[in-house]
């Protein structure tokens, strides 16, 4: 063996803050979040709902940064659904502020750690000038090699399983798509989350035991972990007790035996 290749070492290099609680070599390779909560949070403070929306943003980037340190290949969390247009204008409108200040603020630290950044959903009904800020960040991570960090922004599961179905009739009316051949493989390349695998982990904060409309199709087989934690709360410790949770998961797939958690799922 020569000098050189003495030093070389197949493992994996692991953040030495890496929790002695986990194994690495089953940690879900993509985690799904509804990060819900963030106007109990403010109400229980005293504060406007929109102090709770902001609070929320130092918690999601706390998370990304210990996904991307502990090994996690994606993270997709839910910002803003389709249903959100309901609340009131004022709400909206600050949302969409804060949206737009917050890609401003934190692009350049996403393109030094590597993030490589998308955003799911309907984007052209967004604001114009969130919809420029968010191609400039696309166009600029896309070559990162770190973790993918997808972004739910107006999005809404059924709406993206319609748009699917009428891309496919679209193609099959045109002759380019023989019906019969449209199988799993083929709908999943219609929906925005084409070439990422399925969440193995959906997070939801805030105790409610819903998916309100979420990658519908994509959390076929997620593990579920719903904490009473309010979004803007959630912190190490709480990423980490969904992390041990979802270890000590038996993921069957509708099978007998227990499937070990470092299970891939199939690509899209
Ligand atoms: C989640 O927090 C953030 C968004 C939906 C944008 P909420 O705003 O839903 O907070 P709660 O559920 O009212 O506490
Ligand atoms: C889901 O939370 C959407 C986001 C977290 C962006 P909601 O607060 O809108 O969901 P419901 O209304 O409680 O189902
Ligand atoms: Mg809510």
């Amino acid at each position: 063996m020569t000098e050189a290749s003495s030093l070389t070492s197949d493992k994996k290099y692991i953040a030495s803050s890496f929790p002695k609680e986990l194994d690495p070599l089953r940690l879900p390779k993509h985690i799904a979040v509804i990060m819900d909560g963030n106007g109990r949070w403010a109400k229980r403070k005293g504060l406007p709902r929109a102090m709770g929306h902001t609070a929320g943003v130092d918690a999601l980037k706390k998370t990304l940064r210990l996904c991307s340190d502990w090994g996690v290949s994606a993270l997709t969390v839910y910002a803003f659904s389709t249903e959100n247009w309901s609340r009131p204008g004022e709400e909206v409108s600050f949302l969409m502020t804060l949206f737009k200040r917050v890609l401003k603020r934190e692009l350049e630290s996403l393109k030094l750690q590597k993030v490589r950044i998308s955003f799911l959903g309907d984007l052209e009904k967004l604001p114009k000038e969130l919809q420029a800020l968010i191609s400039e960040a696309t166009d600029l991570t896309s070559k990162n090699e770190g973790i993918h960090f997808n972004v739910c922004t107006n999005y809404g599961g059924r709406r993206e399983l319609v748009k699917a179905a009428q891309k496919l009739a679209i193609r099959s009316s045109k002759g380019e798509l023989d019906p019969a051949l449209i199988n799993e493989n083929v709908f999943a390349a219609e929906l925005s989350t084409a070439n990422v695998v399925d969440p193995d982990l959906l997070i939801r904060t805030s105790g409610e035991r819903r998916i309100s409309n979420f990658l519908l199709w994509q959390l076929a087989y997620a593990e579920i972990y719903i904490t009473e934690t309010l979004w803007p709360d959630f912190d190490e410790n709480s990423l980490l007790c969904a992390l041990v949770d979802f270890q000590s998961r038996s993921r069957r797939f509708g099978g007998l035996n227990q499937i070990s958690t470092d299970h891939s799922s199939k690509r899209f």
